[in-house]
């Protein structure tokens, strides 16, 4: 069965096509329309810009998807083939999300498609499973997913059984590595600028800086506090009067702190529940450190539990992971929900 999945629910306008035959997903085609350009003299997304460049940029990501999977048309034009369509409904930015689903329920109805609507954060989970290794995947699973917008550590006993075990109380990874940079100068998105400027620092010559705090490190418990970590990296620049010729060491110290906490939380998890396999997921599982330090640190601590994560096209927002997570909820015959039922959740919690 081949899938349209279609993502929307921040800045990047996305569709992909998607395959599925038994527990094995091919992508056929994985269109992401940046924003990046638009939102960056800004610093972060601006809502509203948002939503007009969804709305310009849709249409002609679908067309390209479908054109890229090699998709034909028959006589109502209906694309050959296809056999649902699944939309990113929440959580996100509500005018984003709009853009979306509507169009994804216009095109439902114009081709008489069954249409799911899919969580944004399943999404990310099920990105691993576009991978080969998918079914070899023993659960119960622990997983690492963080972004910009969430920061969560989720046990799967079984597909589509999420059971959040830990949370971030302020701000996600993502957006302390985005405000962080911002402090720094390095620009948006500030996850990719800091690991940048970290590689550029180098231990055996440049002096190390003040060391930045682990925040929550030593507390049992699985929840994440990255707020005061943003601060400290404040007072401490503003201490020190030369802190913009040495970037580098904040930035390596900066990614340093979050990664210690991601890593160190998950690896507390894995063995609290036994876990089989721990995967990482979400926009900053991007990041080489942190992609090398958790399995490293998993194989030393936990050497029978499998590692996975996502290739790394997967790993930021795209489509090809909303039809991942659409093909595992595929209703086998039941009714989907009614076209006019499918809306926008904003707030959606995994
Ligand atoms: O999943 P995503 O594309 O969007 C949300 O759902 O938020 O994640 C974007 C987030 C941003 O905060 C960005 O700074 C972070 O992921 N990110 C990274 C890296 N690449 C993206 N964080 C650390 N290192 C990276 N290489
Ligand atoms: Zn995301």
């Amino acid at each position: 069965m081949k899938i349209l999945a279609i993502e929307s629910s921040c800045d990047e306008t996305a569709a992909a096509v998607v395959e599925g035959r038994c527990q094995r997903l091919q992508v056929l085609s994985n269109i992401v329309s940046s924003q990046i350009k638009l939102h960056r003299p800004y610093g972060g997304v601006v809502p509203e810009l948002a939503a007009r460049e969804h709305i310009l940029n849709i249409l002609p990501v679908v067309q390209k998807t479908l054109s890229q999977a090699g998709l034909t048309f028959d006589r109502q034009h209906k694309p050959k083939g296809l056999g649902m369509l699944a939309v990113t409904a929440g959580p996100g930015l509500a005018t984003s999300l709009l853009v979306g689903v509507e169009t994804a329920k216009a095109l439902a109805y114009a081709w008489q498609l069954p249409l799911l609507p899919i969580n944004h954060i399943a999404g990310h989970i099920y990105s691993v499973f576009l991978a080969d290794h998918s079914p070899d995947i023993k659960f119960p699973a622990v997983i690492l997913t963080v972004s910009g917008g969430h920061n969560l550590l989720v046990l799967m006993t079984k597909h589509l059984a999420f059971h959040t075990i830990g949370e971030t109380r302020d701000d996600a990874a993502g957006e302390a590595f985005d405000k962080g940079a911002k402090l720094l100068g390095l620009g948006y998105p500030g996850g990719p600028a800091i690991a940048k400027a970290a590689t550029l620092f180098n231990p055996a010559v440049d002096p190390a800086v003040m060391p930045l705090p682990r925040p929550m490190i030593k507390d049992q418990g699985l929840d994440f506090s990255f707020s005061g970590l943003k601060t400290a990296l404040l007072y401490a620049l503003a201490k020190d009067q030369h802190w913009n010729k040495r970037v580098p060491a904040y930035a390596s110290e900066y990614q340093a702190a979050i990664i210690d906490v991601l890593t160190d939380k998950t690896i507390k998890a894995a063995q609290k529940y036994k876990a089989k396999t721990v995967i990482l997921s979400g926009g900053v599982s991007a990041n080489e450190l942190l992609r090398q330090k958790l399995p490293a640190t998993l194989k030393k601590t936990c050497p029978s539990v499998n590692f996975y994560c996502p290739p790394l096209a997967y790993t930021t927002d795209n489509a090809a992971m909303i039809a991942s997570a659409a093909y595992r909820q595929w209703p086998h015959g039941k009714k989907t929900t009614a076209l006019n039922k499918v809306q926008i959740k904003p707030n959606w919690e995994l």
